[in-house]
């Protein structure tokens, strides 16, 4: 069992009239790689630089390894972090912006030309030692953001999204370093970024979050095969989630249609929210399906085909590795497992269920 490294314990925090987060409760367990996901302005940045000791909560305390880190200046918390907007020293080389810190505790300076070797080598820049700042790409520099934070092994890591401005490819051979040096050097992550499947990839933990609010806590598998509300369902990946009413157990009503689905325990003839991912929808023939409709789009998206038919009024999305004509009456199907029923939420940014069971 691992043990507890960070505790957030009721924490909450204000600009002004404008409540960020409200009674914020996390843990993050020693090496673990725990992802902060969700939209623009939900509170993620204000979350890390609470952590990293840049700000300080109006209420509520941060633990770390059991002690209380509240008040404790950033400097003497054992964290590195890199900030959304990666801040090298402009009038440095390369090699002095990835030594600063080791400089600073007095490490000797054969270890800390192997330590830029090394890092500059995992963050794939060989040889830019003696570059400087301004010579590097916006990618590049946010490396060099990242080899800086890696050499002074931290214990944790804090990164606010990191790998933002890097293309594709070097994005994900990014991802397997840093997983790697997770693996490796044993570091716990805390990790914040928009970007769903980079956060699916990577993390242990996923923590989802709307204005301020965790919406769910769990693994990958969990978060995008178990969303406990539509939010978070929308947020991972796009999905179809129609009102729907729990007819009785095992039986849901959507679009005036009957489905069979494997739900209870919600009562009958109550209302909630359905979710049916894109890939889990079958297209059959009109008399097979639980509905019928036409495709009235389709694209390629290389790995499979995005289709939208029109059916009951409501434009279904589904993913499928079979090709159909705009324009044909088909039937859709759904095996009951992949249908998912939710509870309604009173209002969007209503705080998860069972959070502390989560924890
Ligand atoms: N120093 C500050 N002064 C006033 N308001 C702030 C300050 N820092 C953050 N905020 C506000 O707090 C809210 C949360 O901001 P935060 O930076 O944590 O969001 P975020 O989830 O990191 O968003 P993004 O994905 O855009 O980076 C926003 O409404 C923001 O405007
Ligand atoms: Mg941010």
């Amino acid at each position: 069992m691992k043990k507890n490294l960070i505790d957030f314990i009721d924490i909450s925090k204000s600009y002004g009239d404008n409540l960020v987060l409200d009674k914020f409760n996390l843990t993050v367990k020693e090496n673990e790689f725990v992802t902060l996901l969700g939209p623009s302005g939900c509170g993620k940045t204000t979350t890390l630089r609470l952590l990293g000791g840049f700000e300080t909560p109006d209420e509520g305390k941060i633990l770390f390894d059991g002690a209380n880190i509240t008040d404790l200046p950033a400097n003497q918390r054992k964290l590195n972090t890199v900030f959304q907007k990666y801040s090298l020293f402009p009038h440095m080389t390369i090699g002095e912006n990835i030594a600063f810190g080791l400089k600073i505790s007095k490490k000797s300076s054969s270890y800390i030309k192997d330590k830029i070797k090394y890092a500059l080598k995992l963050v794939n820049l060989d040889g830019f030692e003696n570059r400087s700042v301004d010579s590097l790409s916006g990618g590049q520099q946010q490396r060099i953001a990242i080899a800086r934070a890696i050499v002074n092994e931290p214990k944790v890591l804090l990164l606010d999204e990191p790998l933002g401005a890097l293309d594709l490819k070097l994005r994900r051979s990014m991802q397997y370093e840093l997983i790697r040096l997770k693996n490796e050097l044993g570091i716990t992550f805390v990790y914040v970024t928009h970007d769903q499947e980079e956060a699916l990839t990577m993390s242990d933990q996923i923590v989802v979050m709307n204005q301020g609010y965790i919406q769910q806590i769990g693994s990958p598998e969990d978060i995008y095969n178990e969303p406990e509300n539509a939010f978070v369902a929308d947020f991972i990946g796009s999905s179809n989630i129609l009102n729907g009413t729990m007819i009785r157990d095992c039986l849901v009503s959507v679009l005036g249609v009957e489905i069979p689905c494997v739900d209870e325990g919600f009562g009958n003839n109550t209302p909630v929210d359905v979710v049916i991912r894109p890939e889990d929808i079958v297209i059959t023939s009109p008399e097979n399906g639980f509905m019928e409709g036409d495709i009235i789009s389709n694209i390629f998206k290389g790995v499979h085909y995005e289709i939208e038919i029109l059916a009951n009024g409501y434009t279904w999305l589904i993913h499928t590795t079979k090709n159909a004509d705009v324009g044909a009456h088909v039937g859709i199907n759904v095996d009951p497992f992949d249908i998912q029923i939710m509870k309604k939420a009173e209002h969007s940014d209503e705080k998860a269920v069972n959070i502390d069971d989560k924890i």
